[in-house]
């Protein structure tokens, strides 16, 4: 059995690997942490737990930790991950952190964006970016694991394989993303609140959402060029859930085909991206409480602009279950293990 240690079990994304982590075969939880004083049951942050389940969440040392557990997952806010990230891969720890402090390779671009300082810039070097699709044979061998960010893993499994294939101009990337509220984690901020949110809808960040040099970094990486996109999201007024939806000019003559075709090469032997036929588009419901990405695609025929939109559940593809699928490849379960939805 793997022992395993979720740092941060009191959040969205801490919950829901929490949840996923109880009905993996392979896989002891040994560790749950606070900050808060008060023992937590478990319990209380999960109802539907049987009554026979007395694991705590509480507050943790070190050491503790390090005694307690082979592999650490960090379900904690950015800048609060990298010290922790980088004293638990000192220890020898098999890390996987679902922030945003190891998925950047420049740390001048992190620093830029999220407008602090990057404090352990030497992991940045070592962490390899969870994302399967893109980089499965690296994450098997990785002890440092930087999970996608949950908008950047809509955006790149809906681009990537046509940059691969050079199907689409680069530089001419459109990405309209929604998200459900719980992407912004449980903490109150004032946009978030239920009454800004309910029964309203609204873009924020334009032109200067975090997530953009780690769309770029990644779509670079599949186009072997500089690729630069334009990023808009919108706040939904529903608790989970993203919808991307993708605008971009096909090189000439590159018809509907060709795209139908990228997107299988890459895919079809992907246990959680399914492929619509062309013309039929995927639906938030299609995805939730799920670890799947679906995908559709059209090419609209006045313009000739091809549209790709791009569906996940932002908690689970989007974090705690992509960060699953990690853990998986990493200690050679198998990748679907605990995300089966049946
Ligand atoms: N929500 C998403 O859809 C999503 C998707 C992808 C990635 N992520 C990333 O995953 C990480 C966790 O996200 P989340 O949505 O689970 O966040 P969250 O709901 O706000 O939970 C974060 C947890 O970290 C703990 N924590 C420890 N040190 C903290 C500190 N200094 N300040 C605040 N909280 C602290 C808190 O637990 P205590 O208060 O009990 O100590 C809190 O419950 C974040 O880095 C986020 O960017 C989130």
């Amino acid at each position: 059995m793997l022992t395993c240690a979720v740092l941060g079990a009191t959040g969205y994304t801490g919950i829901e690997l929490v949840k996923i982590l109880l009905r993996h075969p392979g896989v002891r939880i040994t560790a749950l942490t606070t900050r808060q004083k008060e023992n937590i049951p478990l319990r209380k942050l999960i109802p539907v737990l049987p009554e026979a389940l007395d694991l705590e969440v509480k507050r943790w040392s070190f050491s503790e930790i390090r005694r307690a557990a082979e592999l650490v997952f960090l379900c904690l806010p950015h800048t609060e991950a990298m010290q922790t990230a980088e004293a638990f891969h000192r220890a020898g720890k098999i890390v996987i952190d679902l922030s945003a402090d190891l998925r950047l390779k420049d740390w001048r671009l992190y620093e830029a964006w999220y407008q602090v300082r990057h404090t352990h810039r030497g992991l940045l070097k070592t962490a390899v970016y969870g994302l399967p699709e893109l980089f499965r044979s690296k994450i098997r061998k990785a002890d440092l694991i930087a999970n996608p960010g949950c908008y950047p893993t809509a955006a790149i499994l809906g681009i990537a394989p046509l940059l691969r294939e050079g199907l689409i101009e680069p530089d001419s990337i459109n990405i309209d993303a929604k998200s459900g509220v719980s992407g912004a984690g449980r903490k109150l901020t004032p946009a978030t609140q239920f009454c800004e949110v309910d029964q309203n809808f609204f873009a924020y960040k334009v032109g200067r959402h975090q997530h953009t040099p780690e769309i770029e970094q990644a779509l670079s990486f599949a186009a072997g060029r500089k690729v630069r996109v334009a990023f808009v999201p919108h706040l939904l007024p529903i608790e989970r859930g993203i919808l991307a939806t993708i605008y971009m000019k096909l090189k000439k003559g590159v018809r509907a085909p060709a795209i139908a075709q990228a997107f299988k090469k890459a895919y079809s032997d992907e246990p959680f991206v399914r492929l619509r036929p062309e013309g039929e588009f995927p639906a938030l419901k299609d995805v939730q409480r799920t670890n799947f990405c679906d995908i559709g695609f059209g090419v609209e025929p006045k313009t000739g602009r091809l549209i790709v939109v791009s569906v996940i559940d932002n908690l689970l593809k989007g974090a705690s279950g992509q960060a699953v699928q990690n853990m998986n490849l990493r200690m050679g379960f198998q990748e679907e293990e605990g995300l089966r939805v049946w």
